[in-house]
């Protein structure tokens, strides 16, 4: 199976797949950022060193089965959130999640990390398309689909209702396709 590699740049970050090795770094980037992270990702409601162990576990597995590629986003080298490329939208589709330790939002890093992500994922076999899923309550999450050039192309009621306290249960869903992916980058090479 087509896979990604495991270190992306864009910019001033750097994505590397996750390792066992990052207990420590995610677990305290998790715990610095819980009153930031519980509004919007239901699993920081139940958070601990035992779950971040098993999440790195799951990631890792995931990896090798090609569901998921999870990666830390780093900058210097220092653990400054989370994201991936998931096989949730069917065939020929990735969706992108992102988080950031609080303290380094507002600086564009989610925007790169996810633009790394698509660049990445459009050069596997077969995606011609990437999603950004997000609660319609959570704006910040939206504007970085928007600053990549993603369209939105719909608003879906979520099936169980909201997941997590700052959510109102509606997705909003962001689309970039291959075309449009190219068509973009030509576009920042016309204009330099
Ligand atoms: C969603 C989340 C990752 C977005 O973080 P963010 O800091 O807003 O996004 P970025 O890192 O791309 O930073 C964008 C900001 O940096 C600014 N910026 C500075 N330099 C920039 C650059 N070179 N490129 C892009 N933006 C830049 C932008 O203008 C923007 O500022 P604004 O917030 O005043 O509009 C963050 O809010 C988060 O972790 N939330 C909790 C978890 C969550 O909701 N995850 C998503 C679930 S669907």
């Amino acid at each position: 199976m087509d896979k990604p590699a495991e270190t992306l740049t864009s910019d001033r970050v750097v994505l590397r797949r996750w390792r066992t090795t990052d207990l420590d770094a995610l677990d305290r980037a998790v715990s610095e950022s819980l009153d930031h992270l519980v509004p919007w990702m239901p699993w920081a409601a139940d958070p601990g060193r035992q779950r971040t162990a098993g999440f790195l576990a799951h990631t890792h597995e995931e990896w090798e089965t090609g569901q998921a590629f999870g990666y830390a986003i780093t900058v210097d080298g220092v653990v400054t959130g989370s994201c991936g490329l998931h096989r949730r939208i069917g065939a020929g589709g990735f969706d992108i999640g992102y988080w950031l330790h609080r303290h380094w939002t507002g600086q564009g890093i989610a925007t790169m990390a996810a633009g790394a992500l698509v660049r990445q994922g459009f050069r596997l076999a077969g995606i011609d398309r990437i999603e950004i899923h997000h609660d319609a309550a959570n704006p910040a999450s939206g504007a970085v689909a928007a600053r990549l050039g993603f369209t939105e192309v719909g608003r879906v009621p979520a099936p169980e209702g909201p997941a997590a306290p700052g959510e109102v249960g509606l997705h909003v869903i962001w689309r970039m396709t291959q075309d449009q992916w190219r068509a973009r980058d030509s576009e920042g090479a016309r204009s330099g």
